[in-house]
């Protein structure tokens, strides 16, 4: 994999990790005074660590970190608003669990071309980043499961 083809990847990561801060702190606030709630702010500031990583990356190899602009609504077939306005707390679990599961093919896909190539701080980001996402996936989805399972309206 090319330096350059590898910034750009690297970018589009941060962009979409970015995008995840500012969309799980608006949960938050949505969802104020719930347990949601907090688990979405405490979920946001471990998107936060992985944006802050992957800018340290970017840098060292050389490049500066920047949004590509709209990275979360081609995961959702169109245009979602700036926050994403997903209705009820059943939608805004699907949502989540979408963009989880994008970034985590993403990161698999992205470790097995790299490799150790760029060497091991890289290897070392972008696997932590992807166990963090699996957990955030398996939380969302048990809330999933326990909400459906109750069947409430969303
Ligand atoms: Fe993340
Ligand atoms: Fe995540």
């Amino acid at each position: 994999m090319e330096r350059e083809d590898l910034l750009l990847k690297l970018n589009w990561f941060y962009s979409l990790e970015e995008s995840q801060v500012e969309l799980y702190l608006a949960q938050s606030k949505k969802f104020k005074g719930t347990y949601e709630s907090i688990v979405f702010e405490r979920t946001a500031l471990v998107e936060q660590q992985h944006a802050d990583r992957l800018a340290a990356v970017i840098r060292a190899l050389g490049g500066e970190p920047h949004r590509l602009g709209d990275v979360l609504s081609p995961l959702f077939g169109g245009f979602l608003g700036k926050t994403l306005a997903f209705t009820g707390l059943k939608k805004t679990l699907q949502g989540n669990i979408r963009i989880e599961n994008k970034a985590m093919a993403d990161y698999v896909a992205l470790l097995k071309r790299v490799g150790a190539a760029f060497g091991p701080e890289l290897q070392t980001v972008l696997q932590h980043n992807l166990v963090d996402e699996d957990v955030h996936t398996a939380w969302f989805a048990r809330r999933l499961a326990d909400y459906e399972l109750l069947d409430l309206e969303d």
